[in-house]
């Protein structure tokens, strides 16, 4: 029963923010989920790094405490690792703190990751791979297991459906399909046509992610695809209110008061839910994205660039754009950079 359920989350809201490691934490999330997003997706968890209780890895399998006001609605919690010995566990430590939801790497392109047998590793031995969700599979038989996948390793060695087939037959819920190859990484375009092949030779639910920037372009990867949802990476740095389909009507004052209200309250989260130093690094990061496009946005990069306290970040975004705030509908505009 519970896991069936991940067909009706995924049907509930079906454009959702794909996991990215150091960007996907808590309060980002948070700011997704509340301007549309369906269920997020926490960034990668290293199996190993979970087993040796590393402070980072703790963190990122942490629930937001009821009393924190954050509710995330159902979470998805990511694992990254190569051996039952440490995924099993990993994974029931997952559960424990509150998954709903666990799904397996088997895309993270990183070579210091996929020479230990990682992320898109798995691809490239599929029987070792079968064995592996097998088990994981066995340890969590009421949770929801879900993976994503690439299009494959390389040009040569393209087998997302090979590997979506074998997922399905080892008992996984549903695939999410990244399907630029691993040796393509980021760049290039990403063939939605690998998504619908994946689509078609499967029964469980699939996830199309790649180059989608805005609700229309996610409309068009169903239509072509098939595919029940859409991840959307890249395109919600800096720009959550993407997962919002009340954005795009307004007009340009109501937009930019809509996201300086996003990007507020994504700093109060922040700041409410990391340690000092670690929300002022986090901070940087995100305003680094939100101030694309943004006039003055080189002079803002650098006045950010060497701030080590939310406070000192703060003034820079007061400093810096409250006065682009449009006054009487007359946007005032720093001319300087950009
Ligand atoms: C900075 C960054 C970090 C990422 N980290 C993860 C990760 O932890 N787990 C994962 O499955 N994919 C990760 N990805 C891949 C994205 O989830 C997504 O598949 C990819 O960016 C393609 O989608 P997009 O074109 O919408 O960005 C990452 C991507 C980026 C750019």
């Amino acid at each position: 029963m519970a896991r069936e359920s991940i067909r009706e989350w995924l049907a509930a809201s079906p454009v959702r923010l794909a996991p990215m490691a150091a960007y996907t934490n808590v309060p980002f999330r948070q700011v997704a989920v509340t301007c549309g997003s369906g269920y997020t997706t926490n960034e990668e968890i290293d199996a190993d790094a979970l087993s040796r209780d590393n402070e980072r890895a703790l963190l990122s399998a942490q629930t937001p405490p009821p009393e924190s006001g954050i509710a995330l609605g159902v979470v998805a919690m990511q694992l990254l690792g190569c051996t039952e010995e440490t995924m099993i566990p990993a994974a029931l430590r997952l559960v424990e703190a509150g998954a709903h939801i666990v799904d397996v790497n088997m895309g993270c392109p990183v070579q210091k990751i996929v020479k230990r047998g990682k992320g898109a590793a798995l691809m490239r031995d599929v029987p070792a791979t079968a064995q592996l969700l097998t088990a994981i599979r066995r340890a969590i038989p009421d949770t929801p297991l879900t993976i994503k996948i690439r299009g494959g390793w390389s040009d040569e060695h393209q087998n997302a459906v090979e590997v979506a087939r074998m997922a399905q037959d080892v008992g996984v819920d549903a695939i999410t399909v990244h399907p630029r190859t691993r040796a393509q990484l980021y760049a290039g375009r990403a063939p939605w046509d690998v998504i619908g092949d994946v689509v078609r030779a499967v029964d469980i639910p699939v996830t199309g992610n790649g180059d989608v920037h805005s609700l229309a372009d996610a409309r068009r990867m169903m239509d072509e695809t098939g595919c029940v949802s859409v991840m959307i990476g890249r395109g919600a740095l800096g720009r959550p209110w993407v997962f919002d389909p009340a954005y795009d009507a307004l007009d340009d004052v109501a937009k930019f008061e809509y996201e300086t209200d996003v990007i507020e309250r994504h700093l109060d989260l922040m700041e409410t839910y990391f340690s000092p130093n670690e929300a002022a690094f986090q901070a940087k990061k995100h305003l680094m994205y939100y101030s694309n496009g943004w006039p003055g946005a080189t002079l803002i990069r650098r006045e950010l660039f060497d701030k080590r306290w939310m406070s000192e970040v703060r003034e820079v975004f007061a400093m810096r754009l409250r006065p682009l705030r449009p006054a009487g509908g007359v946007p005032l505009v720093i001319t300087t950079g950009g």
